[in-house]
């Protein structure tokens, strides 16, 4: 309710001039503490989901809320990880950060070609980690319902990197 989602925004906490200077972190650490809110979280984003098979869950914050989504829309979960962490590999993407690149792998066998995802993480800042993961599970032939994330940080407006897939923001900031 709007009321419980009211009660989420206060438990965001806004760290000043990290993990740079300039830089109001919100850190969503204190929702997910919470018993009330991490349910109210889970199961908002869980309606979301909607008639998807597969909960995907971006490393690593996006695990936590991925894995008990899935739990509550009652499907499995796969994880979208940093390179190097997989002992087999579906497919991978490289996108740019402020200084240099990253890299995110989906394991192997676990989505199949046509299957429904939806894909979560818990803040959705400048988009290259969302777009990063939405174009690896569009090489593995998934189809991508949607992105869940707790808070979209508006000013930076990652929700133009992922063209005209529904995104999913609880909170906004
Ligand atoms: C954070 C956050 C998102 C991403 C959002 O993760 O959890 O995954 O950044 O930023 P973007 O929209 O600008 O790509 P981070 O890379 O800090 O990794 P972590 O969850 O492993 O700490
Ligand atoms: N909070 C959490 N994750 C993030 C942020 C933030 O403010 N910016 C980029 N990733």
């Amino acid at each position: 309710s709007a009321d419980d989602l009211l009660r989420v925004a206060e438990l965001v906490r806004s760290v000043p001039d990290y993990p740079q200077p300039g830089v109001l972190f919100r850190d969503i650490t204190p929702v997910l503490a919470d018993g009330g809110a991490f349910a109210t979280v889970t199961t908002e984003l869980a309606a979301h989901a909607g008639e998807a098979e597969i909960v995907i869950g971006v490393e690593a914050r996006g695990f936590l809320l991925g894995a008990a989504v899935a739990l509550v829309a009652g499907v499995g979960t796969v994880p979208v990880r940093k390179a190097g962490k997989l002992p087999a590999v579906a497919a991978s993407r490289t996108y740019e950060l402020e200084y240099g690149t990253a890299t995110l792998q989906l394991p192997a066998g676990v989505v199949e070609p046509g299957a429904r995802v939806y894909v979560v993480d818990d803040v959705l800042a400048t988009g290259g980690t969302a777009a990063a993961s939405c174009a690896l599970l569009a090489d593995a032939g998934a189809e991508i319902v949607g992105f869940g994330t707790l808070m979209e940080l508006t000013a930076l407006n990652g929700r133009s990197k992922l063209g005209d897939l529904r995104v999913d923001a609880l909170l906004s900031a």
